[in-house]
């Protein structure tokens, strides 16, 4: 066995998910479980708890073969780094959403502190051969705290979100000092090209550097090797998730609710940058310009709330209570429900069950990374009558192998609205057609993929490491 093949894999995102029972559809918790169960290896990340003991705890499971390795976050920490920094400047800036971006050098400072923090906590853990992997966008400097801590090991950094043009990162007033950070990592991985060619451009017009024809970025006196991921789905997973008992429970519920009415699903944290308004909007429209629809489609929204303590969470939360509220009052009748929108969450296995069900998925993230829910909405469903995938173009799952999706633009209500009476009165053989293309390239491009992709980089990384 070569000695690359020795190296651990150690996984550091803010998240960490280790019970799969309290884990929900999509996001990268649960994409990073259905990863480490097969390579085996380290997680450390936020236990998920606030106090302020700074306590590390350490749990191991799959029979051992991973362990996950977590700390608490004190209340300032909580405060300035995860709802401050992370969640209140860089979600909304990397998500276009300047209107709602939030800038203070104390959050900033958190932010920091806490990266310094989880290096520290993690530098005593590792083994000289380690591969490091970091994740997303709250642990962007924790590679250069490592590294100034002496670590020597390959790591590596994925961005789950958009990278943002040049345009729109600089109103972040410590821009430089961020993308500076990047360059402590050997291997840069983005969702998708235009993340990357972002990225390219900042290096070539901010930074001052220049992008070399094998796409490594040179500023600062540092290189990267930075190259695209799209990240996937354990579609094999979803597959047996939604013909499961718990799956078909839920199936069977919903069947009972909709009373032959075709269903429409859209499953999404409770965030601005899932265009859930706008989706409440079309489907309203829906019903206005395409009325004998009215009492023959239910559209159901699960939406787990999400980041609650961050005030623009607040307020999207009660926006869409009002804007479901009324569409209820305008369009129900005294036997059917127009539009169920509920905020909690469902496990994974209830989901497929749902998804499989639901004639239309509906996906309309105003941006957003990748989105897993849309790869999952297809893998759920049966190959005798699938569904339809209504699909955003400002998601990164838009952007490779979904061509046989309807694909819409989320801000142009009357066209989501057409869109869905498409889908909705498409044919059993083009919706076979179209989802026989949409699931070959998620079964394709599964999470095997996407992990072992990049950690052929990390290694690849590794050996050039040891040449000099
Ligand atoms: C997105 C982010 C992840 C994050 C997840 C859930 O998918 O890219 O990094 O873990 O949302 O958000 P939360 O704040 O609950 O971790």
């Amino acid at each position: 066995m070569s000695a690359e093949r020795r190296s651990r894999l150690v996984v550091v995102s803010n998240r960490v998910a280790i019970n799969e029972k309290a884990m929900r559809a999509g996001g990268l918790a649960v994409a990073l479980l259905d990863a480490l169960k097969e390579s085996g290896g380290l997680w450390f990340g936020w236990s998920g708890r606030v106090s302020d003991s700074t306590r590390v705890s350490t749990e191991r499971f799959d029979r051992g073969r991973l362990s996950a390795v977590t700390t608490d976050l004190s209340s300032e920490d909580y405060e300035e780094y995860y709802n401050g920094f992370a969640n209140r400047t860089l979600w909304p800036l990397f998500h276009y959403r300047t209107d709602l971006t939030r800038f203070d050098r104390d959050d900033y400072q958190g932010y920091i502190r806490v990266n310094q923090r989880f290096a520290h906590v993690l530098k005593p853990l590792l083994k000289a051969n380690d591969l490091i992997w970091v994740h997303d966008y709250h642990l962007i400097a924790f590679g250069e705290e490592l590294r100034r801590m002496g670590a020597r090991q390959t790591m590596g950094f994925f961005l789950h979100i958009p990278f943002p043009s040049p345009e729109v990162l600089t109103a972040l007033p410590v821009h430089d000092l961020l993308i500076r950070a990047l360059f402590a990592y050997d291997v840069l991985g983005f969702q998708t090209e235009t993340d990357r060619h972002c990225f390219h451009e900042y290096v070539r017009y901010e930074a001052g550097g220049h992008v070399d024809a094998q796409g490594r970025a040179h500023a600062w006196g540092r290189q990267v090797e930075t190259a695209i991921f799209p990240i996937g789905i354990d579609s094999a997973e979803v597959a047996r998730f939604a013909v499961s008992k718990e799956a078909k429970a839920h199936s069977s519920r919903m069947a009972r609710v909709l009373r032959n009415r075709l269903g429409v699903v859209g499953v999404d944290r409770l965030d601005y940058t899932m265009g859930l308004p706008e989706r409440f909007r079309a489907f309203a429209r829906f019903l206005e310009t395409y009325p004998e629809n009215r009492g023959r489609v239910s559209f159901v929204q699960l939406a787990p709330p999400s980041r609650a303590d961050v005030p623009e969470y607040v307020d999207i939360r009660h926006e869409l209570e009002g804007l479901s509220g009324s569409i209820n009052a305008e369009h129900s009748e005294f036997d059917w429900t127009p539009l169920r929108y509920i905020n909690r969450g469902f496990s994974r296995r209830a989901l497929a069950g749902i998804f499989r069900l639901a004639r239309v998925g509906l996906v309309t993230p105003l941006r957003d990374g990748m989105n897993l829910v849309a790869k999952e909405y297809v893998a759920a469903q049966s190959a005798r009558d699938p569904g339809v995938l209504v699909l955003s173009r400002f998601a990164g799952a838009a952007r490779r192998g979904a061509d046989a999706a309807l694909i819409v633009n989320p801000y142009d209500i009357q066209g989501v609205a057409d869109a869905l009476h498409s889908a909705l009165g498409m044919s059993l053989p083009e919706r076979k057609e179209r989802w026989r293309s949409l699931v070959a390239s998620v079964r394709e491009h599964d999470i095997t993929e996407w992990r072992e992709g990049f950690v052929r980089y990390l290694q690849a990384a590794q050996r050039a490491d040891r040449r000099h």
